[in-house]
């Protein structure tokens, strides 16, 4: 159960205006907000034809289902155009009037009902695929003060490269990112059967999923008691 904002008149002179207060619940109705499931949206970032993200998507959405604390969605930019030419406005200043294309609003709608994220990416040329960079730009309200893990794959460096710059675009977002990701190099002999080889993987998605639960209480509990002031 969630307890609803409360807002309540400012004292003073009559006509004074509403103004929100921290979230207020009666004693008996108060929850712990880490035993609440969490919407989570795992964003498969590569449209490539034969691309790998798939199934380190869906081995990654395994894992949080076995965790307990998510309610999990995948959300596969394959199946969305995200156009590269964008409107004049930025979403940034247009919030919910933002002139998106009709096609995109599932993707939209899911984005804004996720309450963390996994951003699932490869590494192209040192950074991270247009796809992902479009479907990011196309938003911005859907980020703000929610949590973002990540977890990569590529070459010898896994996915670095470009998880060190999705950090850096998430935080103008407003996004607060994870510290613990998984990335795996070389991963076409580091899985097998849809599986990483690693035994310690699922060890390690564990911790990434412990702190995404964490964050996501705390987040969605803070905006729901305050709007936040992006
Ligand atoms: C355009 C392009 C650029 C790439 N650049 C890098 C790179 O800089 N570092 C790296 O580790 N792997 C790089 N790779 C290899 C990818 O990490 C690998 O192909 C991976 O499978 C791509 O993910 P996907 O299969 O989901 O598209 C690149 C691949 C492509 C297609």
């Amino acid at each position: 159960m969630r307890c609803h904002r409360i807002r309540r008149p400012q004292r003073g002179p009559v006509g004074a205006s509403l103004r929100p207060v921290w979230l207020l619940c009666p004693r008996s109705q108060n929850v712990d907000p880490m035993s609440e499931k969490r919407t989570l949206a795992i964003i498969v970032g590569s449209v490539r034809e034969g691309r790998f993200g798939p199934v380190v998507a869906s081995w990654i959405a395994e894992q949080a289902h076995r965790h307990g604390g998510f309610e999990v969605e995948v959300v596969d930019l394959a199946d969305v155009e995200i156009p590269l030419s964008m409107p004049a406005a930025s979403p940034k200043f247009t919030g919910d009037a933002y002139p998106r294309p009709a096609a995109m609003a599932p993707l939209t709608a899911r984005l804004t009902r996720a309450e963390a994220f996994i951003l699932v990416t490869p590494e192209y040329n040192h950074s991270y695929p247009a796809s992902l960079k479009a479907a990011i730009d196309w938003h911005f309200t859907q980020w703000a003060a929610k949590p973002v893990a990540f977890v990569s794959y590529g070459g010898p460096a896994g996915g670095r490269h470009a998880v060190l710059h999705l950090e850096n675009v998430l935080t103008e977002l407003h996004a607060v990112t994870i510290r613990d990701g998984l990335a795996f190099p070389n991963y076409f002999v580091g899985w097998e059967d849809g599986r990483p080889l690693d035994p310690d993987a699922a060890g390690y998605a564990k911790v990434l999923l412990d702190q995404l639960a964490w964050w996501a209480a705390a987040l969605t509990t803070a905006r729901e008691a305050t709007p936040y002031p992006a």
